[in-house]
């Protein structure tokens, strides 16, 4: 199957936890070797374990950390084919007036800085093989107007990085690509729902399909854009959120229709 990804090195970044380690699964079930680069070592430890996987502790927002944990891995495992940036954090709704600066520096150290710096530090060592895969996990709200003032930022800069560095190695055999997840039900959103920052029945009754999105939907989209059978697909941004980005623009007439 041309999705398959046997033989291949993936690292998932995030991979602990969330979308991350539902990617690190499907990714191991398709053949390849996987290594979970996570901030938590302990659960990286636990989660690679249990699916037959590699756990290194990593701060993707540390560039000497970035650096050092890439040459581990193609020193001890093999060179990296596939790189996954799921790692990331988020932020309550809060007005732009109240936001402490620093949170929003923390926001953007992870999310963009954090891609920026793998991507660019798997990708240089791709660049000179001739080949490899990095999807970039960004967020419909890098695609949509919320009152989350450093991550809809942020998620908006790695959709447009994805692309300018799809552009800027294609020649070199890379392909590039974004997943932008809708409301999934990981760790990091069911924490912000039981904080009473989210309400579920506004994030499933928002969306076409008048659901969330199950992790393992976007670890589908993920291996597909990674594998070969998206051989000629680079530089996209790809929206997995049962519908939320064509649904609220109804609420000005009278909302999606009920099923017929
Ligand atoms: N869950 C959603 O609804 C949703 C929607 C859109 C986009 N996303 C994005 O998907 C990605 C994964 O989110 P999730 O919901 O699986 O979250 P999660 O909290 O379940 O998992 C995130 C993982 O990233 C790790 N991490 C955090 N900071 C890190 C750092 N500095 N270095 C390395 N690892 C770090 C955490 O330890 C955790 O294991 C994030 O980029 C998030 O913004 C999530």
């Amino acid at each position: 199957m041309s999705s398959d990804l046997s033989g291949r090195v993936a690292v998932v970044t995030g991979g602990a936890s969330g979308i991350g380690e539902a990617v690190a699964r499907l990714a191991v079930e398709r053949g390849a070797a996987v290594v979970i680069a996570d901030l938590d070592p302990a659960r990286a430890t636990a989660v690679a374990d249990d699916l037959g996987g590699h756990a290194v502790a990593l701060d993707v927002g540390s560039a000497p950390d970035v650096a050092a944990v890439a040459e581990q891995i193609e020193r001890e495992i093999g060179a990296v084919d596939v790189l996954v940036t799921s790692a990331g954090i988020t932020q309550r709704p809060t007005p732009p007036e109240d936001y402490d600066v620093a949170d929003w520096d923390e926001v953007f150290r992870v999310d963009l800085r954090g891609t920026w710096l793998c991507a660019v530090e798997f990708g240089r060592r791709m660049a000179v093989r001739g080949q490899g895969s990095i999807v970039t996990i960004a967020s419909v709200a890098g695609m949509r107007s919320m009152p989350l003032h450093a991550y809809t930022p942020a998620k908006a800069g790695v959709i447009a990085m994805t692309a300018d560095l799809a552009a800027e190695w294609g020649r070199s055999g890379i392909r590039v690509n974004s997943v932008a997840p809708g409301y999934t039900l990981t760790p990091l959103l069911r924490e912000r729902i039981e904080r009473g920052e989210r309400d579920p029945s506004n994030l499933a009754g928002e969306s076409a399909l008048g659901r969330m999105v199950d992790a393992d939907e976007i670890a589908k989209a993920v291996c597909f854009l990674a594998s070969d059978e998206a051989s000629a697909i680079t530089g996209v941004n790809l929206p997995v959120d049962a519908g939320w980005l064509v649904a609220p623009t109804w609420r000005t007439y009278d909302g999606i229709p009920d099923k017929r």
